[in-house]
């Protein structure tokens, strides 16, 4: 019966929870690997943990991905947010325009009445540019709001998966696979055991930023994805993690 299945889900988020010390776990069921509108639901979870931890005057960095689309598209609110301002995490990193970070943040402030700032700076900056590019006084600006975040809102991939879709070149991959990286978030790449094992380059919210941040909301489901939610989960920074019952099945098989 249903209420059976729901108390199977309600396990595996107290399991995941106290396993990883996180303050909130959300699972919703089904796979989002085969399931769009497990995909969906994953959105509409994910929408209402922001509905809910959201104040007047906040500032929510948010990144790319189509499972944070899911959220960006779902988002309400009960009253026009006037005071909140929605930004992308990080400069461009090689999405397509309907999942890149500074969409889905103006997709978001649209819904909710909300303001947005955009973050217009190219994938792979070498350091000249990067150097430059950091003391342009409309960049910087940004830059600095970003990184005042007080919730981050983002998604979750495997490394492999993320590397072909941003095009990295093979050197990089294979000396990314060597260092065992299993995971990407927030545009860094890591191992089984959280550890950071590749970076790029890239504008936005640097590695201690995310350690600071207040309120980090990960939202990702997927069987295929439960090592990778487990390491990021591992690398321990995360607060609220909204998945799905594929996904945490796999992550309590490894705990
Ligand atoms: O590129 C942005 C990003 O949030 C990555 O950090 C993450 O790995 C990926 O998208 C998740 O994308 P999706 O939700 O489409 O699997």
């Amino acid at each position: 019966p249903f209420y059976k299945s729901l108390t199977g889900l309600s396990q595996l988020e107290e399991k995941i929870r106290s396993h990883f010390g996180l303050k909130q776990v959300i699972v919703v069921a089904g796979d989002a690997d085969s399931s769009a509108q497990t995909k969906k639901e994953l959105g509409k979870a994910g929408s209402q943990v922001l509905g809910r931890v959201l104040r007047p005057n906040d500032v929510v960095a948010v990144t790319g991905g189509s499972t944070i689309a899911q959220v960006a598209n779902q988002l309400t609110a009960p009253q026009p947010l006037k005071t909140n301002l929605f930004v992308p995490a990080r400069g461009g990193l090689g999405e397509s325009l309907d999942y890149q970070a500074n969409t889905l943040a103006s997709t978001m402030a649209k819904r909710t009445g909300a303001n947005y700032r955009l973050l217009h700076v190219p994938d792979h900056l070498g350091e000249e540019a990067f150097a430059s590019i950091m003391q342009e006084p409309n960049i910087r600006e940004v830059v600095d709001v970003i990184r005042s975040a007080r919730i981050v809102v983002h998604g979750i991939g495997e490394a492999a998966v993320m590397a072909r879709r941003r095009k990295l070149d093979r050197r990089e991959i294979d000396a990314m696979t060597q260092d065992g990286a299993l995971a990407e978030a927030f545009g860094f790449y890591f191992d089984k055991n959280g550890s950071v094992v590749h970076k790029m380059q890239t504008v936005g919210l640097r590695l201690e930023d995310i350690v600071n941040t207040e309120v980090v909301i990960g939202i990702a489901g997927g069987k295929s994805k439960g090592e990778a939610i487990a390491a990021i989960m591992r690398f321990g920074h995360d607060d609220v993690l909204v998945t799905d019952e594929a996904a945490a099945q796999q992550i309590v098989a490894m705990i």
